[in-house]
Parts: C-alpha cells; sequence; structure tokens
C-alpha cells in the first residue's frame, strides 16, 4: 500500500512511524516532510496548503490512503478533494474542520447543545467588545476567531490589557481576517488536559489522556507555544473525568456535529480544563495535537493504520484500539529564541536510542547529508516506561545527549502531573 501524509512537523513524524509498523505499507510520502522525516518517508517538495498539488500528486503516483495532519489543508478542504479525486482520507472534511477553524462557531455549537464551555460573547465591533469588558471586568479571556496557529489567545488579568489584546486583534490587523471576529470569554481555573480521540461520526474513542506545557519558560512562564513538552497519561483525567467527559462532552459533540450535517470523522481532539463544577472545552481542534501525538502514538498497541480507515469507513465501532498502560513523556528541544525569534541552520547530531525511545524531528533539513535545524520547535524526545516518573527522567535523558549548540528545554516537563500524581 502507498500511503501519503500530509505535513511537516513532529505530529507528521509520530505519525508515519506508526503508520510504517503495518506490514502492508510499502511506501510513505511525506508532503513536505522535513529533513529527520526523510529518514522515514520519501519527503515530496509540495506545501501541506498546496491542495491542487498534493490531489494531483496522490493520484499520479496511486496513492491508496492519505492522512492529512495539519488544521490548514484541513480546513481549506483537503480530504474533500482528495475523497472527489478517488483518495480515500483520514481526516474531517471542510465543513466539520469548521470546529477548530472558527472559535465562533464551536462556542455557538456548545452553547447550542449545552455542552459545557466557558461563558463568552462573539463580537464583530470592536467598541462594543470594549464596552461588554468593561462590564465583565478581568480576568477575562480574549480569543481571535480563526486560525492564528495557536497564538490568539490572551488570558487577560486585567481591563486594560484584554482592551490591549482586542485593540490589537481588531484594530492592529495583528491576525489577519482570524481577528476581524472576537470571542470574549469567562476565565476558568483548573487544571488542563488534553484528549485526542478517533471518531467516526458513529461513536468516539478516546486515546490515552495527555498533558501539554505551552509556555516557553519553566513554571509556566514566558510566551505561548506550539507546546513545550507532553506526558501521558494525565493523572488530573481519572476514571469519573473519564466517564463524565464521554457523557457530557465527547458524545454530544459527535451528535451535535451529526445534527448540523456536519459529520465529523477523523481525529477530533478535545482540549479540556477540569473546574470545580466539572470538566469543561477549552478549545477543539479538528486533528492530532502536536506534541501530544508524539506521547499518544508510541503508546497505541492497535496498528494506527487500520484503526484509521475504519474510522474513513464508519467502522471504528467493530474496531479494537488498545493503548498500554505505561506512560510516555515527550520533551521538546526549541532553537534558542523560540517562540519570539531565533535563528536555523546549526548541526544536529542524534544519540542512538535503545527500545522505547525515539527522536521525532519537527524543525529540521538535510544539506550534504547532515540534519540542520530549521525553525523553531526542532526535536521531540520521547521515552515510554512503566511509570510517568520513569519516563519523563529517560525523556531528558534522550534530550540532553542530543549535540545541538542552539538548542533548548523546558527543564520541568511533568512536573506538575509527577506532583498530581503524589497526592
Ligand atoms: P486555546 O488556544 O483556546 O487552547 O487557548 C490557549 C490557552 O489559553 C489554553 O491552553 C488555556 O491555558 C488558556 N485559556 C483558554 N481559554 C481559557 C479560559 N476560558 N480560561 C482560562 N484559560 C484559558
Ligand atoms: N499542542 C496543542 C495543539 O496541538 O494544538
Amino acid at each position: 500500500m502507498k500511503i501519503l501524509v500530509v505535513g511537516g512537523g513532529g505530529r507528521e513524524h509520530a505519525i508515519i512511524r506508526a503508520i510504517r509498523k503495518n506490514p502492508a505499507v510499502d511506501a510513505v510520502y511525506a508532503l513536505p516532510g522535513n529533513g529527520g522525516i526523510a529518514a522515514d518517508a520519501q519527503c515530496v517538495p509540495i506545501g501541506a496548503t498546496d491542495i491542487e498539488k498534493i490531489v494531483a500528486f496522490a493520484v499520479e503516483n496511486g496513492v491508496d490512503y492519505a492522512v492529512v495532519a495539519p488544521d490548514d489543508p484541513l480546513a481549506l478542504g483537503c480530504v474533500d478533494e482528495l475523497e472527489k479525486a478517488g483518495v480515500p482520507a483520514f481526516g474531517p472534511r471542510k465543513n466539520a474542520a469548521v470546529i477548530e477553524a472558527s472559535k465562533a462557531f464551536s462556542k455557538r455549537l456548545m452553547k447550542k447543545y449545552g455542552i459545557p464551555t466557558a461563558r463568552f460573547e462573539t463580537f464583530t465591533h470592536m467598541d462594543k467588545a470594549l464596552a461588554y469588558i468593561d462590564r465583565v471586568g478581568a480576568p477575562v479571556v480574549v480569543k481571535a476567531d480563526g486560525l492564528a496557529l495557536g497564538k490568539g489567545v490572551t488570558v487577560a488579568m486585567t481591563v486594560e490589557e484584554a482592551k490591549g489584546a482586542v485593540r490589537d486583534m481588531m484594530e492592529g490587523g495583528k491576525f489577519g481576517a482570524s481577528g476581524s471576529t472576537v470571542v470574549i470569554e469567562e476565565y476558568l481555573e483548573g487544571p488542563e488536559v488534553s484528549v485526542l480521540s478517533f471518531t467516526d461520526g458513529n461513536v468516539v474513542v478516546p486515546m490515552v489522556s495527555s498533558m501539554d506545557h505551552k509556555r516557553a519558560g519553566d513554571g509556566d512562564t514566558g510566551p505561548n507555544t506550539g507546546g513545550m513538552g507532553t506526558v501521558a497519561p494525565n493523572p488530573y483525567y481519572t476514571p469519573e473525568v473519564a466517564e463524565r467527559c464521554m457523557r457530557e462532552i465527547f458524545l454530544p459533540t459527535v451528535k451535535a456535529m451529526n445534527a448540523e450535517g456536519r459529520t465529523f470523522k477523523g481525529c477530533l481532539y478535545f482540549g479540556l480544563m477540569i473546574t470545580k463544577d466539572g470538566p469543561k472545552v477549552i478549545e477543539y481542534n479538528c486533528r492530532f495535537g502536536d506534541p501530544e501525538t508524539q506521547v499518544v502514538l508510541p503508546l497505541l498497541e492497535s496498528d494506527l493504520l487500520t484503526v484509521m480507515r475504519a474510522v474513513t469507513e464508519g467502522r471504528l465501532a467493530e474496531t479494537e484500539v488498545k493503548f498500554s498502560d505505561r506512560a510516555a513523556a515527550c520533551v521538546v528541544v526549541a532553537s534558542r529564541g523560540y517562540p519570539v525569534r531565533y535563528e536555523s541552520g546549526f548541526p544536529i547530531e542524534l544519540p542512538k536510542l535503545g527500545p522505547d525511545r525515539d527522536i521525532y524531528v519537527a524543525g529540521a533539513e538535510r544539506r550534504d547529508g547532515k540534519l540542520l535545524s530549521h525553525g523553531g520547535r526542532v526535536l521531540g524526545c520521547v521515552a515510554v516506561e512503566d511509570t510517568l516518573e520513569k519516563a519523563v527522567r529517560e525523556a531528558y535523558k534522550v534530550a540532553d545527549a542530543v549535540k545541538f549548540e542552539n538548542g533548548f528545554t523546558r527543564r520541568d516537563i511533568g512536573k506538575r502531573a509527577l506532583e498530581a500524581l503524589k497526592n
């Protein structure tokens, strides 16, 4: 079988490694992939949002199945176009990808179907948004409506900060068209849990839970990033919380999308906050998380490609999806200065790895046989162990064995989770 994977980050590297375990797979193409992914797939220089070229490549090369991993091509209808050309693909169609692409859509969906989330209002006029902030006060959260690379959210502790964020988005054009509509919502408190799930529109099968570390600096300080590390499972996701999430959030969301004529097939990612009033949705993503995937897939014991195809074909209910009860940690090695300003082009030497260890390459290119850093997040260093404590320790050993002089890691990935386990 020939498989095509759209995307070129650490998440895609993890997906490709998992897909290659299926013995029926004889070729994997990554569009565009990266210099590290090139060790596991044939990288083709076609951008992840160049839908026309992606479809043409798939048809010309007799691709049997495609996986569309990033949010942009999903929002642009990449799955719809592949399907039209006769190439089955993993991921939601355009009309379902909107659950991530528009926060105004997803918030309205939750309100309409009684799915627990922060209270909110949507604004298209700046004056009204500013007046609303005066009325509700701080802390308050301001979000740009559209995709803003995970950076369109301001958790404002003061009214002035909240107003500044609204002005930046609506007047400053910081996020282009994504910022012409803003959502202002209630500030929630509690630990965050990421739950990626498989859904074929009929059933929802949650994957092992995980915890992201979004800020660049230790102790959750510094600017927001795409994610500096992850652990799985997330200790805050107890069996009771899981049961409540299924009943109050997961199934109602899938049913709501069906009722709207927007059946969601693919990986639906629930970004949750476990508040004192129960679990609430912070955000939906229409795709695998990055770097959540790097800890979730190493714990998947079932064959990923088999599960993905069952999702596409609506056979998920009769397909086994089994996760190991071990633990995984991923420590991201990023370029110094990320996410603000950083340089690329530094040589990287990867250490030899034992079993249950992996390095997924997020941002690197290969030149003259050498691996050079290329981008903000460069590597995801992963360890799987029987306990979370060991997994974290071992993931740091992997990260520290990497030779990359311009790299930095957060030093407290998993700390909060380990403290929660002690209580
Ligand atoms: P998002 O891009 O929607 O995931 O938001 C980024 C981060 O902002 C989340 O991971 C939370 O830490 C924080 N956040 C978003 N919404 C809220 C909220 N209503 N209350 C408190 N924190 C929030
Ligand atoms: N790590 C968060 C995300 O993928 O959106």
